[in-house]
């Protein structure tokens, strides 16, 4: 037997029994109640409110869905993400993971290197080949991911975690990330911000 939705309702509030008994799953766990949690720590406007916090915002969409799955098998290691994503189900993934991906980029409004460091980044760029799998203009796509206009601070540290393979989700990164000469590296994070 199906109530209408004000009959429900006024049953639920009587006898107390929740909501979702009215057959309204969506009322109480739309996408919007799902991710605003995010914004406290990724922003309400996608600006992150630390430096160290990675933008997600216009995130690739498998990209993002990759990462709360390896958060939640322990394969990426953080202390605040790792809680975050304890009860979700692949289906909450990948539907966060289309939310974020539709947002806009924000500006973080991070200046453009100076002429010599983004010399050096671009150099290291033609040996190692960064952009064969970010792709043109550092956009990501898929399950790469946009590095173009990342906060400086967290390409530095999730490049310095690849390298300590504190960050072990993908061993080939660190590899890379450990062939490559660190102040390359620096100039790469400092170039990548200011795009
Ligand atoms: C308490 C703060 C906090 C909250 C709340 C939070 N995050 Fe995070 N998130 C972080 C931090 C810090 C990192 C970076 C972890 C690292 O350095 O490896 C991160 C990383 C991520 C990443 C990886 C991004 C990348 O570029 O690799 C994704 C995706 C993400 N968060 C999604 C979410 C989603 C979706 C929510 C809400 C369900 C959320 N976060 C809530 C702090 C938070
Ligand atoms: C063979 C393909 C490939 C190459 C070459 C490559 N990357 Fe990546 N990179 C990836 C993939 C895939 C990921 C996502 C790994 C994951 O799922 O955690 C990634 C992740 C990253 C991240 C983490 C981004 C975030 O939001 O946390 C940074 C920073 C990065 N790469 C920088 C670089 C730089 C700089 C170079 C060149 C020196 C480079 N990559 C070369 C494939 C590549």
């Amino acid at each position: 037997m199906r109530l209408s939705m004000k009959r429900c309702l006024g049953i639920a509030l009587a006898v107390n029994i929740g909501l979702t008994a009215c057959n309204v799953p969506a009322f109480a766990q739309g996408i919007e109640d799902k991710v605003a949690v995010c914004a406290g720590c990724h922003g309400a406007d996608g600006k992150p409110i630390d430096k160290t916090y990675p933008v997600i915002w216009g995130q690739q969409l498998g990209y993002i869905y990759i990462q709360l799955r390896d958060f939640k098998r322990g394969d990426r290691k953080n202390d605040f993400m790792q809680p975050m994503v304890a009860q979700m189900e692949r289906d909450d993934m990948l539907a966060i993971a289309e939310y974020f991906s539709k947002k806009p980029w924000p500006d973080l409004g991070q200046p453009r290197a100076p002429k010599d460091v983004a010399a050096r980044a671009v150099r290291a760029n033609g040996s190692i080949g960064c952009t064969g799998c970010h792709l043109d203009q550092f956009q990501g796509d898929g399950t790469v991911p946009r590095l173009a206009g990342q906060s400086r601070e967290y390409l530095a540290k999730a490049t310095s975690d690849f390298r300590t393979h504190t960050r072990g989700n993908n061993p080939g990164m660190s590899d890379l990330m450990n062939a490559t000469d660190l102040d390359d590296l620096t100039a790469l994070s400092d170039y990548l911000a200011g795009l």
